[in-house]
């Protein structure tokens, strides 16, 4: 089915036909370049494994929670995140403020997610034309660096990118997007599986494997745990109110804490794997873990390198990659579009076209951040990183913050109940205990004290 958030009467509204299909949709919104391009980057720069420990401790107890309670209050109000809210909670007060939030959080990710798949689309083209294929760290970063400085190349390809994502929503084709994300998926799994192989068994590769695999807490620090929590959210898509829209096409009789649960464990190994796939290559060439966002762009074509028809492989390994981005990033331009439709009563066509030249206009200030704009910094960051930074370790922690205590304060343990039991039909009481329970003390108080102690708040 096709994806669609404008606002429609209960009768009409469509669903996903079969579990798979939930799932698989579910799943294109959550993997993308947090896994192939973020995860990576991130665990480099954070102290590798025992980042990635903290990271699946927050999936687990604020990113897995958050996510049910979404398709939970989605599928209970059948509306997208701002109609859910107002829907749900009292009358007068203004719980709606989460679904505002995360039309906001939407936007500013676009901005810079847009640019790093325009990097893709770039290197699609650069791989093509097989001028990138290297082992050696200087050829790879010249080749990056070129990219990144250049500020016409870095708009133009984040225009192909929003164009792209634009006329697959204006012509509808969301279900054909989706099949092909459905059968594209696996490919990708198999070819990040190939790349994985190959580095792992390149000289000098057990240093990558032990980085990433064998913890050091002596590397945490209260930045990191911030980092890994708001990594929690990126990832899984939630504390901005995409998972609410998705909640709202679940058929009544799905098993939702099923489903995130498996979500996030696939959408972990997507990660995982690409971890494997780049860090034994970051030492066996002599990068550096903390290379920042560049590290997938450095070190992927320095692994092909060392492959036979690596060239090739190389070629389909950025467009799958870019295909995946692009099934993230339409639900990422779905909230605004849904906010627009609703509020202004905007067409469909007239609504994604605005959000489209928004975020293309906004997402320069992006594009721009390692060429024109590279001095201009706000907070000591540029406008890439701060887009980045605010949304990932604020605005998407404080929405998933409200929607715990939302759902087991305001909303209370019977509807969650009735609503995820499907008013009885599914026996999971156990769960839906250890849930509330979560969502009422534990969820809240850890995204808090993140927050406080990352933010240096409290010290
Ligand atoms: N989860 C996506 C990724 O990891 O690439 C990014 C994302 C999509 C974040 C949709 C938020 C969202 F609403």
């Amino acid at each position: 089915m096709s994806i669609e958030t404008s606002e429609k009467p209960v009768v009409n509204r469509a669903k996903f036909a079969t579990g798979l299909g939930v799932l698989t949709a579910t799943l294109g919104s959550a993997v993308g370049l947090g896994n192939i391009w973020k995860f990576p980057y991130l665990a480099g720069s954070n102290g590798g494994a025992a980042f990635l420990l903290v990271y699946i401790v927050c999936m687990l107890l604020i990113g897995i929670p958050v996510m049910i309670s979404e398709l939970t209050m989605g599928r209970a109000a059948r509306s997208n995140a701002i109609a859910t809210m107002q829907k749900l909670a009292p009358k007068k007060q203004p719980w709606w403020l989460i679904g505002a939030a995360g039309v906001i959080s939407a936007f500013l990710i676009m901005a810079f997610y847009s640019e790093v798949a325009a990097w893709v689309f770039a290197y699609i083209f650069k791989a093509i034309q097989g001028g990138i294929l290297s082992t050696d760290p200087e050829v790879t970063t010249g080749a990056f660096n070129g990219l990144v400085t250049n500020p016409g190349s870095s708009l133009i390809w984040q225009w192909i990118d929003l164009a792209v994502v634009g006329f697959i929503i204006l012509l509808g084709v969301n279900k054909g997007i989706e099949g092909a994300t459905k059968r594209l998926m696996p490919i990708l799994l198999a070819l990040l599986i190939l790349v994985g192989v190959r580095s792992i068994t390149l000289p000098g590769a057990g240093e990558g494997l032990e980085f990433l695999f064998k913890p050091d807490f002596s590397k945490l620090t209260a930045a990191t745990f911030l980092v890994a929590m708001g990594l929690a959210f990126f990832k899984l898509s939630v504390g901005m109110g995409t998972m609410i829209t998705y909640g709202s096409y679940f058929r009544d009789d799905q098993d939702i804490p099923g489903t995130a649960i498996r979500v996030a464990f696939s959408d972990l190994a997507v990660s995982l794997l690409a971890g494997i796939a780049i860090f034994p290559a970051v030492f066996a060439f002599g990068y550096e873990p903390n290379s920042g966002p560049s590290l997938l762009f450095l070190t992927i074509p320095s692994v092909f390198a060392s492959m036979p028809l690596g060239n090739f492989f190389m070629v389909i390994f950025f467009l799958l990659t870019a295909i995946a981005s692009i099934g993230a990033q339409i639900s990422l331009v779905e909230v605004p579009v849904a906010f627009l439709e609703e509020k202004f009563n905007m067409s469909r066509k007239m609504a994604t076209l605005t959000t489209i030249i928004g975020i293309a206009l906004f997402g320069s200030l992006a594009a721009l951040s390692s060429s024109t704009l590279a001095d201009v910094k706000v907070f000591g960051m540029t406008f890439f990183d701060l887009f980045d930074y605010t949304t990932s370790n604020i605005l998407l922690p404080l929405g998933g913050l409200f929607i715990a205590i939302f759902i087991s304060w305001v909303w209370g343990y019977k509807k969650i109940e009735n609503a995820i039991s499907n008013n009885g039909s599914l026996s999971n009481q156990r769960v839906i205990k250890i849930l509330y329970w979560s969502l009422l003390v534990v969820t809240p108080i850890l995204i808090t004290i993140v927050l406080l102690n990352g933010l240096k708040i409290i010290q």
